[in-house]
C-alpha cells in the first residue's frame, strides 16, 4: 500500500533534514506505527506522505502510483486524521463534518453517525469553540473516516484523550483492521503501539532504527526467564528461574504453590526497553 524509499526532507530554511534516508515498506490490511520520542520527525514524514510537504528526495509510492502521480482524487483514497484538529471554530460539529463532507465525491456516512461513533451526539448542535480539547480529537478522529477510505494515516489518534475515549478510539482502529483497511499510526505512545501495530518503526532524529513487529522485538532480547515474588515472613521476596525446564525445576513449583505468592512475570523487555536499547533515547509515555 505504501512503498519508501531513501525519503529525505528539510523545511525550508532549515539547515538540517527533518527526514533523513528512510525506507519502508506497509502491506495491505496492517497497522504500520511510527515510533519515535517529540522532534524525531513522525508527523514530518505523515505530511510526506500525504502530500501537504512538497519538495522531497527519494521515491514514494502510495496504493500502486508513485506520490508525484496522484492528483485530488488522492483524498478521496485516503483518510487522514492530522495531529492538530484544524476545525471551523464558529461552526458546529455536525457542519464541519457536513463541509467536509462536500469535498469528497461520495461519503459513506451521514455527520451524524459519525458524530455518534464518538459520542459527540449530543453535542452535534453546539459550536466546535465550545467543544473541549478531547471533544475536537475525537471529531478531527470520526472526519478521517467519513468516505470510508481503504488507507488511513492516523498521527497521535488517542493524544489528548482520557483513558475512557482512547480506549473507544483504539477500538475503532482495531475495527479498521477487521474490515480490511490499511493504517499508518504516528504515535509516542509505545503502549498504544505495542497493543495495535503489526509492525513499528522506530524513529529519532529524522532517521528510522529498526522496523519489527512488537512481539519479535520484544522477544529477540528479553531474557528467557521467569520473575516470581512470594511474601516470606512479611517480606516481599524476588526469585528468578529460567524458562527452560520450569515444569521440573522444584525450587520453582514451591514458590508458586506457595500460600504467599504475590506475583509471576516472564521476563522479556518492554517495546519501550527494546526501543532505548536500539536508540539510545527514551520514550516519554504519554496518556
Ligand atoms: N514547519 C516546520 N518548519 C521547520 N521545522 C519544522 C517544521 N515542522 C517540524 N519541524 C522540525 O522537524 C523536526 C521533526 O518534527 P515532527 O513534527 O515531524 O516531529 P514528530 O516526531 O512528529 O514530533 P511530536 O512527537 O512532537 O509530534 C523537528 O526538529 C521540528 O522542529
Ligand atoms: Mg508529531
Amino acid at each position: 500500500m505504501i512503498s519508501v524509499k531513501n525519503l529525505s526532507y528539510s523545511y525550508p530554511k532549515s539547515k538540517v533534514e527533518a527526514v533523513k534516508e528512510i525506507t519502508f515498506d506497509v502491506q495491505e490490511g496492517e497497522i504500520f506505527g511510527f515510533l519515535g520520542p517529540s522532534g524525531a520527525g513522525k508527523s514530518t514524514t505523515q505530511k510526506l506522505l500525504i502530500k501537504l510537504l512538497q519538495g522531497y528526495r527519494g521515491e514514494v509510492d502510495v496504493l500502486k502510483r508513485p506520490l508525484g502521480k496522484w492528483n485530488g482524487d488522492y483524498f478521496a483514497n485516503i483518510g487522514v486524521g492530522f495531529e492538530l484538529p484544524n476545525h471551523y471554530l464558529k461552526l458546529t460539529g455536525e457542519e464541519n463534518l457536513k463541509l467536509f463532507a462536500s469535498f469528497y465525491p461520495t461519503v459513506a456516512y451521514k455527520p451524524i453517525e459519525l458524530l455518534r461513533m464518538v459520542e459527540l451526539e449530543e453535542h452535534a448542535k453546539k459550536p466546535v469553540e465550545s467543544y473541549s480539547k478531547g471533544m475536537k480529537m475525537r471529531l478531527n478522529f470520526v472526519r478521517a473516516l467519513m468516505h470510508n477510505p481503504s488507507l488511513l494515516f492516523l498521527d497521535e489518534p488517542t493524544s489528548g484523550l482520557d483513558p475512557g475515549y482512547a480506549r473507544m478510539i483504539k477500538d475503532i482502529i482495531i475495527d479498521l483492521k477487521k474490515r480490511g483497511k490499511t493504517i499508518f499510526l504516528t504515535t509516542h505512545n509505545m503502549h498504544d503501539a505495542d497493543e495495535l501495530c503489526d509492525r513499528v518503526a522506530f524513529m529519532v532524529d529524522g532517521e528510522l532504527k529498526l522496523i519489527g513487529s512488537p512481539r519479535e522485538l520484544k522477544l529477540q532480547n528479553g531474557k528467557r526467564r521467569v520473575k516470581v515474588e512470594t511474601h516470606d515472613e512479611g517480606k516481599l521476596v524476588a526469585h528468578e528461574f529460567e524458562i527452560n525446564g520450569l515444569a521440573q525445576n522444584a525450587e520453582f513449583i514451591r514458590c508458586i504453590s506457595s500460600p504467599n505468592l504475590q506475583s509471576i512475570h516472564s521476563c522479556e523487555e518492554s517495546l519501550e526497553e527494546v526501543f532505548l536499547r536500539t536508540t539510545g533515547k527514551s520514550l516519554k509515555v504519554s496518556g
